[in-house]
């Protein structure tokens, strides 16, 4: 089989970037070229363009269509929500979405709701300033908290002061940043390494408000926490009044409706969710954890401002999700991780056979493929090789009808099934086969010019 055609997109794509900057609704300082589709359709894991072409849709909108598209209780719930009241600050379900929510998640003592990942970061920053009296917090490389000044990127090389600046040359790297906003707020480690960790507290650790991080780290390439680790940091913060804040804008119950907290056995301090929460593409997010933290906003010592704040729409999807994914005690995540694993599988065959190293690691439904030998450890080891490596096969899947989010996540949902599987088996020789002969020449490249050239 050849390869799919999108002239269409192409063109409308070409239209669109008269208008709307690089004819996408995002953009990052990536070496990767944007895939420009443009869909007309969903339905479970699939995808359809304007060219007519059927997708098997790996990147669920950056891992938050866990419920697939078009579920059809999800829409209804949605339909009966807008038939009954939308624009208004409390209505008969905000209880509801909160008792849903805090009976999974095990620190979610209080909860406040907004609309991205992004804004309910900075609430949680701010709450934990307001609770130690301290200005810095914490972050870890590898590791993303959203679209603001103070958590894109940067990066350090003196780890006895790590005080991050941005280079201009890590793909979060923007212009435009207020002046000294990465420096004056945030330390930035390795992931995983409790000797740095300890340094930096032995020295900071006064200064420090929280320490925040992705409890897998997902972005990072779908890293576990080494084992110990998260424990250390719930030690080191409880003895230096630190809030422990995991931000589980991925995680979140797409690995579980208790999150990753659910599995790993540590409570932070606060939580921030988003994307999975509200499983069927509308957004809504929350800030959630310790009474004696979120009271800050029941005496008005903190604010917490935002017109759609716990709007009707959004609350509902909460609602209906939760209750979906929690029936028959959880079997709809029992049965999207058995496919993952058979998709994972045979990306590490196929892979192999096209003469290709391969690995999947991470959480089956939010794992990351690496074309290498050995489970990645750190985000420092996606060097560009790595990356222009990954970045092919991703290019090349989806010139075959298979999406998979940039940095080589693999997001699934609960609507993937024996075809889907059958037709990832039936497109993944080929598009390996062309990435095989795509990254020799790259590589070559790269490593005559030692740069990236991709
Ligand atoms: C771990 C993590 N935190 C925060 C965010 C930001 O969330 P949002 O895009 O909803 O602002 C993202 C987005 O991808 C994320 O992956």
């Amino acid at each position: 089989m050849g390869g799919y055609f999108i002239n269409k997109s192409k063109a409308y794509n070409d239209n669109l970037r008269e208008i709307l900057p690089c004819g996408y609704h995002y953009n990052f300082r990536m070496s990767e070229r944007k895939i420009p589709v443009h869909f007309t359709k969903g339905q479970g894991s699939r995808l359809w363009d304007i060219d007519g072409n059927e997708y098997l849709d790996l990147y669920c909108k950056s891992g938050a269509m866990i419920l697939g598209h078009c579920n059809e209780a999800f829409n209804r719930a949605l339909k009966e929500q807008i038939d009954k009241v939308l624009g208004v600050d409390l209505c008969d379900i905000d209880n509801e979405a909160c008792k849903l929510l805090s009976k999974y998640i095990p620190s979610a003592e209080m909860i406040r709701f907004g609309l991205s990942g992004t804004e309910m970061i900075q609430n949680a920053l701010r709450i934990a300033r307001a609770y130690t009296n301290k200005n810095r917090f914490l972050r870890f490389e590898g590791h993303f908290h959203g679209n603001a000044d103070n958590v894109l990127g940067g990066s350090t090389e003196n780890y006895d002061n790590p005080i991050p600046i941005d280079k201009g040359d890590g793909f979060s790297s923007t212009e435009g940043r207020a002046v000294r906003v990465l420096e004056d707020q945030s330390y930035l480690i390795p992931w995983n390494n409790i000797v740095i960790l300890d340094k930096v507290i032995e020295h900071h650790g006064d200064e420090i408000a929280a320490i925040i991080l992705e409890p897998i780290c997902i972005n990072g390439g779908s890293i576990y926490p080494a084992k110990g680790y998260l424990e250390h940091v719930r030690e080191i913060c409880d003895e230096n009044d630190i809030v422990l804040i995991f931000d589980e804008v991925i995680t979140g119950i797409r690995i579980g409706l208790g999150g990753a907290q659910g599995i790993l056995n540590v409570l932070p301090d606060l939580t921030i969710m988003g994307k999975c929460i509200s499983g069927g593409g509308i957004p809504i997010s929350a800030l959630m954890g310790r009474r004696k933290i979120m009271e800050l906003y029941d005496n008005g010592r903190v604010i917490h401002a935002g017109t759609f704040n716990g709007y009707p729409l959004g609350l509902a999807a909460i609602c209906e999700t939760i209750k979906i994914l929690e029936k028959d005690g959880g079997q709809s995540y029992k049965q999207m991780n058995h496919y993952a694993e058979q998709l994972h599988l045979s990306l590490i065959k196929e892979a192999n056979n096209a003469g290709l190293d391969m690995i999947v690691q991470g959480p089956r439904s939010c794992a990351s493929y690496h074309c290498r030998d050995s489970a990645v450890n750190s985000s420092s080891e996606i060097d560009s090789i790595l990356h222009a490596k990954n970045t092919i096969i991703r290019q090349q899947l989806a010139q075959y009808g298979i999406i998979i989010a940039p940095l080589s996540r693999m997001y699934t949902n609960i609507g993937l099934n024996e075809k889907d599987v059958e037709f990832f088996n039936e497109r993944i020789p080929h598009a390996l086969r062309d990435a095989k002969i795509l990254i020799d020449r790259v590589i070559n490249k790269i490593r005559n010019q030692n740069k990236s050239l991709i």
